[in-house]
Parts: C-alpha cells; sequence; structure tokens
C-alpha cells in the first residue's frame, strides 16, 4: 500500500529497554549490555520483533544518559562497543532488530565539542553550539546557561541546563543578533554531518534504526518545523539510499508532521499531558491513557471519554497512514507507568487495544507484567518524578527481584518493596497472567495482517463518554472487529457497517454481535473485549 523504507517494520512490535534497570550482569548494581543479552530469549518470547534501547553511551548521566559525552563508545556501566555488537548479533539470531536513541539536538557540557566551543579562542568548534556573542544579550524565547564558560556569550539549552543545544541554525536568524546563523551555515552544516557519521557509525556495526530524542528540536525559531523538517527529509534520502531497512522513529508527538519530516514512525503519546507542564509536575495525568481532563478511558470507573484520544489520533492517521505510522506506547520511561492503579485485568484490556490498533505498538519493559509505579523515591540522574518508571525489572521474588546481586543500596533505584509486587516467574507457568495474554495478543497481531501495522482502520462506535469502543480493521479480505469495554456494566453498541458477518471470537469475551435491520448490535460484558472474525 505504501512508503519506501524498512519492510520488517510494518508489522513490527517493539519491546523497550532502559538499560540502566533491566539486567545486570555483574553485580554493580546497574543493569549492563550482557545483561540483557541473557535475557534475549524472554524478550524473545513475547513476540515482539525489536527493541529500543535508551541512550547507552559515555556520559556524566545527569539525564539519565539523555546528555552524551562521546556518540561513539558505550558507557563502561554498560559495557564496550562490542558487547553492544553482540547485543545486534544475538537479536539478529533470534529475528529480532534493534534501534539506539539518537539524541541529536544536544550534548553533555562534557562532550568534547562543546569543552572546544565554550574556549574564549576562536576553533572550529566555536559554532557547534549556540552562544550569545556577550554575556549580557537577550536570547528571546531560548533558555541560556551564564556565566560557564571561558568565552563572552552565554549558550542555549534544550532540556537541563547541562544539555547545551547543538547548533543547527535559525529558520530566520535575527539580523540583529548576530550570532544566530543561518541553517547553511558551515559550522551548522558540520554538526550535522557530524550526526549523519554517527548514524552511519552505528549502522555500519549493525544497529537497525533510531529512536530520535527530541527530534523536533533542531533548528532554532521554526515555524512549524519547516527547516527541520527539510533536514531530516535529508537524512531520510541517505537512510534510504544506503540503508534502505534502518528505522527512523521520532519522538516529535506530531505524526502528521514528523512524518511529512520523513520519519517511518513517530510517537503520539497523551498530548494534553506532555504538552501541559503542570501535568508533569503535580503527579497527575500522566497515565498514557488518563485521555480528557485526567478521567481515563482505561478504567473501571468507565468515566472517561475516548474521544480525548480518538479525535487527535484520528486526525494525524488520517494525514500520515499513506507515509507512515503513529506508533503507540504502553508507556516509557518519562510517564507514570500503565500498571498504577490497574489490576492485570484492566491492563489486559489496555494491550487488547493497543496491540490491535494500527502503526507500531510499543511495550515498555515491565508493562508486560504490569509493573507499579513508584511515587516518592528518591529522584535518579535527572529522573524526579519520572523515577517511579524506571525501577528495576521484577524477574523472580528472589534478591532484588532478581534483577542484580549487588547489595540493595548499590541499586540503580530500589527495587519495589511491596511483598505482593508482580513478577516474571510468577506469571511464567499461568496462562491466565498478563504475561502470557500480552504474549497471545501479540501472536494474534502477528497472525493476522488486518490488525498489522498497516492494516485500515475505522471506528464503528465512540460516543462521547460511553462505552465501548468499537473499531474494524482490514487488510484484503480479512476483516477483524474490536469491541473494548472498560466500565464494570455490560455496555451496549448499536452502528451501521458494510457487510459484516459475525464469526470466531478470536480472543477475548464471548459477546453478542446480531445483525438488526440494517445495523449491529453488540453486546460486551463488564470490563470486557472481544477480538471478532467478521
Ligand atoms: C527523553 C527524556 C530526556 C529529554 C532530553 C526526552 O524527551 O525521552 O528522557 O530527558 O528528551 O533529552
Ligand atoms: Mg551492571
Amino acid at each position: 500500500m505504501r512508503r519506501m523504507g524498512p519492510e520488517w517494520l510494518a508489522d513490527a512490535v517493539f519491546y523497550q529497554i532502559y538499560p540502566q534497570s533491566f539486567n545486570d550482569s555483574n553485580g554493580d548494581g546497574v543493569g549492563d549490555i550482557p545483561g540483557i543479552i541473557s535475557k534475549l530469549d524472554y524478550v524473545q518470547s513475547l513476540g515482539v520483533d525489536a527493541l529500543w534501547l535508551n541512550p547507552c553511551f559515555e556520559s556524566p548521566f545527569n539525564d539519565a544518559g539523555y546528555d552524551v559525552a562521546d556518540y561513539r563508545k558505550v558507557a563502561k556501566r554498560y559495557g564496550t562497543n562490542r558487547d553492544l555488537k553482540r547485543l545486534f548479533t544475538e537479536a539478529h539470531k533470534r529475528g529480532m532488530k534493534v534501534c539506539l536513541d539518537l539524541v541529536v539536538g544536544h550534548t553533555s557540557i562534557e562532550h568534547k565539542w562543546f569543552k572546544e566551543s565554550s574556549k574564549a579562542n576562536a576553533n572550529a568548534y566555536s559554532d557547534y553550539y549556540i552562544w550569545t556573542d556577550d554575556w549580557t544579550a537577550d536570547a528571546g524565547n531560548l533558555n541560556t546557561i551564564r556565566g560557564m564558560a571561558g568565552r563572552n556569550g552565554n549558550f542555549v539549552t534544550n532540556f537541563f541546563w547541562s544539555q547545551p543545544a547543538l547548533n543547527y541554525g535559525f529558520a530566520k536568524p535575527d539580523p540583529q543578533k548576530p550570532w544566530q546563523l543561518g541553517v547553511h551555515h558551515p559550522s551548522c552544516q558540520a554538526v550535522l554531518q557530524e550526526m549523519i557519521d554517527v548514524m552511519q557509525f552505528w549502522l555500519d556495526l549493525g544497529c537497525d534504526g533510531f529512536r530520535v530524542d527530541m527530534a523536533y528540536c533542531l533548528v532554532k525559531n521554526d515555524p512549524a518545523c519547516k527547516q527541520t523538517s527539510k533536514i531530516w527529509r535529508g537524512v531520510r534520502k541517505m537512510l534510504d539510499a544506503e540503508y534502505p531497512q534502518a528505522a527512523l522513529i521520532a519522538e516529535w508527538n506530531n505524526p502528521a508532521e514528523a512524518i511529512q519530516a520523513g520519519f517511518h514512525a513517530d510517537f503520539m503519546i497523551n498530548f494534553d499531558c506532555i504538552t501541559d507542564p503542570g501535568c508533569l509536575n503535580d503527579g497527575k495525568c500522566r497515565d498514557p491513557f488518563a485521555y480528557s481532563n485526567g478521567e481515563p478511558f482505561f478504567s473501571k470507573a468507565g468515566k472517561g471519554d475516548v474521544h480525548g484520544f480518538l479525535d487527535t489520533y484520528l486526525d494525524h492517521y488520517h494525514q500520515s497512514c499513506k507515509a507512515g505510522y503513529i506508533a503507540l506506547p504502553t508507556g516509557n520511561h518519562d510517564i507514570i507507568r500503565l500498571g498504577q492503579g490497574r489490576t492485570a485485568a484492566e491492563l489486559e484490556l489496555v494491550f487488547a487495544f493497543l496491540l490491535t490498533m494500527p502503526g507500531v505498538p510499543f511495550i515498555y519493559y515491565g508493562d508486560e507484567i504490569g509493573m507499579d509505579h513508584r511515587h516518592n523515591i528518591p529522584t535518579v540522574e535527572g529522573g524526579y518524578t519520572r523515577t517511579g518508571a524506571r525501577t528495576p525489572m521484577q524477574w523472580s521474588p528472589a534478591k532484588n527481584a532478581g534483577f542484580s546481586t549487588a547489595h540493595p543500596s548499590k541499586l540503580y533505584t530500589p527495587v519495589d518493596p511491596d511483598k505482593a509486587r508482580v513478577c516474571v516467574a510468577d506469571q511464567e507457568d499461568d496462562d491466565h497472567s498478563l504475561l502470557n495474554r500480552v504474549r497471545a495478543l501479540v501472536a494474534l497481531r502477528k497472525g493476522h495482517k488486518a490488525l498489522g501495522g498497516d492494516g485500515h482502520f475505522e471506528v464503528l462506535y465512540a460516543e462521547p463518554g460511553q462505552c465501548p469502543l468499537v473499531y474494524l480493521r482490514k487488510r484484503g479480505r480479512e476483516r477483524i472487529l474490536i469491541a473494548i469495554n472498560p466500565a464494570t456494566q455490560p455496555a451496549e453498541a448499536i452502528f451501521a457497517s458494510e457487510d459484516i458477518r459475525p464469526g470466531e471470537v478470536l480472543m477475548g469475551s464471548r459477546v453478542d454481535l446480531a445483525e438488526k435491520g440494517p445495523k449491529y448490535h453488540i453486546t460486551v460484558p463488564g470490563s470486557a473485549y472481544a477480538v471478532i472474525k467478521v
């Protein structure tokens, strides 16, 4: 139907690994790459096709590695470049791809480019970052840091103070501010070339693509990201020509824009909560499914309104579905865990939804067993409230949940002390465990092209404030209807559709689906879903 790009992405399901917290092989309390390798059979057993690893490069870890000091070197605590190469090989042996995290917009202050750039004497790196030309200068809407460098100027930052923005130029440099360079300035072009070299370095070592951190932020004062998009289209051209099977996945949170900019996929993460900085601080509403006024659709209360999600989703879907994919994650290292306040049965409904939607689903490590969010634990490496979603993977009831042999005080973050905490070992042999239901849902998706990334998507019933949600997926002659009712009460939907023939329930509960005149009626029991061949 579509697009050039990596064929494998069309039906891919990703698993995100936060390397600090997945599996510690050497007992230092921090997860590492050999630890990940030794759990690849587990990852493969989920049925997923690809891994995304958060940054694993040399870093002072002021922002958990999103402050890179050397793009070409694996941080010691995770192992060596050789280990990472072995991870690529071992994953490939098991039919899985590995995507790295490319932090393209900023480095750490420890990066050698920045150290050079900070010097008073002009050198090749002076304009690799955005510096005002006097320490009293006004940088307008940009954040700057004063008083840290030998040169007479302030540097622009992208996120934390210690993440100086790399210089990709300004869309329309202000003539009154000669320090604002145009995008074609040789230094801005050199920075871009550095990043392309970094991508090629890892692709040549066997990596399969990148999740690009804050991909929208390259060019400054760039309305509608026009110039930034131009840069990415250039990068995509290079990939199409030289690495056609490499995936380019944006953290842009605007699929319509990101896919237009050349990305194969972009995340859509609870828009309200990501863009409203209040939500990031008040501890509320960061649940990826807390759409519309903080009331999650996926809740027993049945109070959420799926339109808070669906209207934005459909808008982006229709704008982007011919050229790329929307990636829906169960969560990630920046947001509250899905498991917070939800039972395994409730979580299964969320997975049933995610794994039957178009695009590329991402499962955040631990969500497949329903790990809980840990509030009020000490911040680690700039995690702050995000730290609670970054706790050690819970493998077994053993010491440190089987994550590490280190003394508990040495762990990256404390393990959830709850005696009833979930773990992989407890769920392995139970067919009804969340882990095994997730495996079954992934297998269901993989077994039915209509459920894959490219399958057509059509909403059949989604009334404001009502359950159930009913939608149709289609590919070729295959048609699959999905009905989800998170509320405890049974819910009925009446909808029109082209000719569908109620068939076998592939997964979920028995439901009543019947044709009555020109309409179909479906009744879904409380807290239930059904995936039905039609
Ligand atoms: C990452 C964050 C990180 C920030 C700055 C993001 O959006 O996901 O974890 O702190 O970029 O690099
Ligand atoms: Mg370790």
